[in-house]
């Protein structure tokens, strides 16, 4: 049996993605360009959408996405309190106001109902989670967004293959924003995607995406001779590459069976872990389809023999990588500073934030590698 170190979230990379990146590379054409368009397709097609923008990041997304809503500094953007930085950063980089809401601690998404205790004649949108890969409840947040007359921005970093009552995740509200960074679902390195029915919203974020530039500006080194261009609007250098793309295409269509794979992971670990003194995740919600990206279990010092950070400690020594995911939003000293915010205010997101320990779920995994992860986790919490 191996006994090499177990990176968390090393990503599954195979040949056709290596042949079509070299392929890219001895074309010379590394920019952004026809392979970008077409992971773009595959994608809406994948997603059952109409307008689909490559960018370079989730982190892209989001804020071109917000970009698009004109917000105003008084206007309030309410958004989860677990969830990684990105998604609160994207905010205030458009000058609009974050608002943090707790969370359900059994699904560790975000709490509708305190959503609502937090809706003001400000407010103009919500940013939400799917987290770890499982739905938000759509349906009550749905309600909200028509009965407050609010634009939704689904983060679906984490929710690549999530359905809600057979409704893509990222299709329910005006945007949907995805990450390909490379501990998740599909991989491109660095990558992101905006999904969105507003045509026209969908070319400005593309515009934006490449320095404001008029639409289709990479193409002007390309054969049909030299293009001119103008600027439109103070854009950012937010677009995909063809090489990322060219991973992008081949990851995708291996999502499926992947997902297959993180099943069976998933239900394996639940199986082993029953009779331990943690917290698994919580079983998945009727009708609905949970992207199995992250695998969470909760340390609880007063029930295990040893701290959370202990736990990773050892897990650590015992060659198996593990992540959090992650330390509450107002545990930070940047948005403490800043916003007053206090993590005792969001009290299901801090406990979760100082409890949570990621364990490898990977389609890369041998099972082998999953048996060594559950003897771990056993041998550590004996
Ligand atoms: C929930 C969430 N939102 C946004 C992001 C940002 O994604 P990216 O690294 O592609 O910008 C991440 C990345 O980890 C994430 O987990």
């Amino acid at each position: 049996m191996s006994n090499e170190f177990i990176i968390f979230g090393s990503p599954q990379i195979k040949q056709p993605e290596i042949d079509d990146v070299v392929d890219s590379l001895k074309s010379g054409w590394i920019g952004t360009g026809s392979k970008v368009a077409k992971f773009e397709k595959l994608f809406a097609g994948y997603k059952n959408t109409t307008n689909t923008i490559g960018v370079n990041s989730c982190t892209a997304a989001l804020h071109l996405s917000l970009l698009t809503l004109n917000l105003k500094p008084e206007d309030e953007v309410i958004t989860t309190s677990m969830t990684f930085c990105s998604t609160v950063n994207s905010i205030i980089h458009t000058g609009a106001k974050p608002i943090l809401v707790d969370i359900d601690p059994k699904t560790m998404n975000i709490n509708p109902y305190s959503i609502e205790r937090k809706i003001t004649n400000k407010t103009k949108c919500i940013l939400l989670v799917h987290f770890a890969g499982r739905s938000c409840d759509m349906d009550a947040i749905m309600k909200i967004v028509k009965k407050y007359n609010l634009y939704l921005i689904e983060d679906c970093a984490h929710a690549i293959e999530t359905t809600y009552h057979g409704k893509n995740a990222g299709t329910f509200g005006d945007f949907g924003c995805f990450s390909f960074y490379v501990t998740k679902n599909l991989v491109t390195g660095e990558g992101g995607m905006v999904i969105t029915n507003h045509k026209e919203k969908a070319s400005q974020i593309k515009k934006l995406a490449l320095h404001g530039l008029s639409q289709d500006a990479w193409k002007r080194f390309s054969d049909e001779g030299y293009q001119h261009y103008s600027v439109e609007a103070a854009g950012f250098k937010y677009n995909m590459m063809d090489i990322q793309a060219a991973i992008g295409i081949h990851q995708l269509e291996r999502i499926e069976k992947n997902w297959l794979r993180r099943q069976e992971i998933w239900n394996y670990y639940n199986d082993n872990f029953s009779e331990l003194p943690i917290e698994l995740p919580s079983p998945i919600e009727k009708n609905t389809r949970h992207a199995y990206h992250l695998y969470t279990i909760l340390i609880d010092e007063s029930k295990s023999v040893l701290t959370r950070d202990d736990f990773l400690n050892r897990m650590n020594d015992n060659k198996i990588g593990t992540g959090v995911h992650y330390l509450s939003v107002p545990e930070h000293p940047y948005y403490q500073k800043h916003f007053s915010w206090k993590a005792e205010d969001y009290p299901h997101a801090m406990k979760i934030g100082r409890q949570t320990v990621s364990l490898p779920l990977s389609p890369k995994l041998t099972d082998n590698d999953v048996e060594r992860v559950i003897k771990t986790v056993k041998k550590v919490l004996d």
